[in-house]
């Protein structure tokens, strides 16, 4: 079979990877990809929001199926563009992927479907929004609701603090939607639990802990991810049992509901307090980086999961997974998430061995005459897998050290929750 992946993070590194172990697949092509899917995939270099250019790519291409990887064309409606040209595509369709695109649609979903999720209310207007901050106190969560590449999220220790980023949220900070969301803080460990759903049935398709603040023991400015492990710690049957009826099936049998069933991964971001799981939020793709360290942990052909569910088979297939714990770092530009340094070439990457349990995902890399640079915040994700979570943090930890990239920086401490002193 032919596969195009859309993308050119991490994520998709690891989907063409695992992809590419099949022995079903031709052709793999990766838009635009990055130096990673290069060395595994053909890569064709395309603006992922023009649709039109894309579908040219697949059909001059004969691609069976398509993974959309990121969250923007899937909220910008590729899949309906797609599914109307009749291209076999996994992911939801506009509306479903307003679980992500919309923080107001997935609050407003989860109180009328008594999903657990914190207290909130929504605002268009500073007024509003002052006396909310004023009754609910603090430490309070705004938000932004439309999407803000992670950006969006403040966690507020004074009421100034969060009229402020409110005030900034109202007056357009954001693109994608000058609404705010304010949320009551909730305390607890996070969990990302994923499934994989078709019209019929879905499936677990693994669970991970990143970390998403920027700072070694989980401070500093928030990131698109700065490592993940997997399996998260937390999850035992009693609370996963939990999640699936109260969290996920009420979602999914709200979006039938609606007219529009979920199709795609679901990442669910939930926050365990007392053994009980509250929504903090909804991805509707993959993690990245959690899907990194899924990937490793895999055993079944991934190309034959994307085929299932994409003819709605999926309830016919058993999805099996290592027993291996995995941990992915990533190695990041100096100057991330703020400003970072671009166009540093990285060197020794052929020093570090390539094998099912050791494999360097890139995201923010090109390859030019026949070296590598970097171009993005998130760079490289250092991902390994071993009896348990401390050797693979070791090992990736080794990889690093040969790699020596002076223009970046990492945290040693990702699975530190998991990992005893
Ligand atoms: P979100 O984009 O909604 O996932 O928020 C980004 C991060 O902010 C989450 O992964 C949490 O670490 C934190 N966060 C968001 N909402 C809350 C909340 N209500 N209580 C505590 N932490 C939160
Ligand atoms: N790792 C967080 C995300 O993918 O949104």
């Amino acid at each position: 079979m032919n596969l195009a992946v859309i993308g050119s993070g991490g994520r998709e590194h690891a989907i063409c990877y695992k992809l590419s172990l099949s022995k079903k697949i031709s052709k793999l092509v990766c838009i635009p990809g990055n130096a990673g899917t290069h060395e595994i995939a053909e890569n064709i270099s395309e603006d992922i929001g023009d649709f039109e250019k894309i579908y040219k790519i697949i059909k001059k291409k004969n691609i069976d199926i398509v993974i959309v990887g990121p969250e923007q064309p899937l909220t910008d409606g590729i899949v309906d563009y797609l599914k109307e040209r009749s291209v076999r595509v996994l992911g939801p369709n506009k509306f479903a992927s307003q679980l992500e695109g919309s923080k107001a649609f997935m609050k407003n979903l989860c109180k009328t479907n008594n999903i657990p999720t914190a207290n909130y209310g929504v605002f268009d207007n500073l007024d509003e929004a002052k006396d909310f901050i004023k009754k609910n106190g603090i430490p309070i969560v705004v938000k932004a609701d439309g999407l803000a590449a992670g950006k969006g999220v403040t966690i507020c220790e004074s009421a100034d603090e969060a009229i402020k980023e409110t005030k900034e949220i109202l007056e357009g900070k954001f693109k994608s939607s000058k609404r705010v969301v304010l949320e009551k803080f909730l305390e607890g460990e996070e969990l990302s639990y994923f499934v994989i759903v078709d019209k019929n049935s879905y499936h677990f398709f693994g669970s991970a802990q990143d970390h998403k603040r920027v700072g070694e023991g989980d401070i500093g400015p928030n990131t698109g991810g700065m490592g993940a492990y997997s399996p998260a710690r937390m999850l035992t049957d009693e609370l996963e049992e939990k999640i699936k009826k109260k969290i996920i099936e009420p979602t999914l049998k709200a979006m039938k509901n609606l007219g529009h069933p979920y199709e795609g991964f679901l990442y669910a971001g939930l926050m365990i307090k007392k053994n009980e799981p509250y929504l903090i939020e909804y991805n509707i793709r993959m993690g990245d980086p959690e899907c990194q360290v899924l990937m490793m942990k895999l055993k079944t052909d991934f190309l034959e999961i994307i085929d299932s569910a994409t003819k709605n088979n999926l309830n016919n297939l058993k999805i099996e997974w290592n027993k291996n714990k995995c941990m992915t770092i990533v190695l990041c530009a100096n100057g991330y998430p703020g400003d970072y340094v671009r166009d540093k070439e990285i060197h020794n990457l052929s020093k570090i061995t390539s094998d099912e349990n050791n494999q360097i995902f890139h995201a923010g890399t090109y390859e030019k005459d026949n070296k590598i640079f970097s171009k993005g915040g998130r760079v490289l994700n250092i991902t390994c897998s071993a009896k348990n979570l401390r050797k693979a943090r070791d090992q990736s930890l080794v990889n690093l050290k040969k790699i020596n990239w002076i223009n970046g920086f990492f945290r040693k401490d990702i699975g530190w929750r998991a990992i005893k002193k």
